[in-house]
């Protein structure tokens, strides 16, 4: 019998994908590459002009160091009741995740949801993201196809991104929940609108957040020119439908009631 060990390895050598799932002994693992993480240009440039919480540039990482930093993190929050796969094995080139079921975007985007199931998957979501916040964690890449469901629980992974020690907290959590509410405008499969006041007004309750809603509004004021542009009709036609969403979304944000 070879060992979860022997078997990872030897499709690791034989598999050049960065993240792919193994079975061993009828469990099924997941092998995730050791990769540098890098800041993206663009966005470094642009956070100098624009000091807004979604741009902040996440920090040059070695493969190594990248590892590191996420297994030491999956086990940091499993320890802190946060559901996130048990790391099986870690060596220097790659590390075993323990399966967590499929990706909630796969979930979400299916366009024969129903409304009772995509709030509940929204609630379990929110709930996990709160546990994350209220123990004054971040998780750095919020978007839903970074969360999983199995067995009725949703868990949380990809935790690899990290940020310069000067960036204080709570603007991780904001930037959290940015990314998280911004991977919802991109359901396009849905036949009903999505209510983003009730995911505010959840997390708001879950993470007892009162200064959110102006925390937003400060948000879409700074980017209220770029709204504005947005909304200019020959600038309109030439925008990709993923920014027009995320200037639509601001705009319903810009309509919040204090
Ligand atoms: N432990 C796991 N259980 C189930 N699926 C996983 C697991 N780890 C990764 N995956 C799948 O692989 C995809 C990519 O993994 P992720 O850690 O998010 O890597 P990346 O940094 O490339 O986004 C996930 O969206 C998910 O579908
Ligand atoms: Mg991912």
């Amino acid at each position: 019998m070879s060992s979860l060990e022997e078997i990872a390895k030897k499709e690791f050598l034989s598999n050049s994908a960065e993240i792919f799932p193994i079975e061993f002994e009828n469990q099924r693992y997941w092998i995730k590459r050791a990769r540098q993480t890098k800041a993206n240009k663009i966005q470094k440039f642009f956070y100098r002009f624009f000091p807004l919480e979604l741009l902040i540039p996440s920090l040059n990482k070695t493969a190594l160091q990248a590892l590191d930093y996420e297994t030491s993190k999956l086990e940091k929050f499993r320890s802190l009741g946060i559901n996130t796969p048990k790391v099986v094995y870690k060596c220097d080139d790659f590390f075993v995740l323990e399966d967590c079921g499929n990706s909630v975007n796969a979930y979400l985007r299916d366009k024969n949801i129903t409304k009772e199931k995509f709030y509940d998957f929204v609630e379990k979501l929110l709930f996990e993201l709160a546990k994350i916040h209220n123990q004054n964690e971040f998780h750095g890449g919020t978007q839903i196809r970074n969360f999983t469901y199995k067995n009725d629980n949703v868990y949380v992974i990809d935790l690899e991104e990290s940020f310069s020690n000067s960036t204080d907290i709570e603007t991780l959590k904001f930037r959290d929940f940015l990314l998280f509410i911004l991977s919802f405008v991109k359901m396009k499969e849905l036949s009903f609108e999505v209510d983003y006041f009730f995911i505010i007004n959840r997390y708001k309750e879950l993470t007892k957040s009162d200064d959110l809603t102006q925390k937003l509004r400060n948000f879409s004021k700074k980017i209220s020119f770029f709204i504005w542009l947005s909304n200019v009709s020959f600038i309109k036609k030439r925008l990709g439908s993923d920014v027009k969403n995320f200037f639509k979304l601001f705009e319903i944000l810009n309509s919040l009631e204090k």
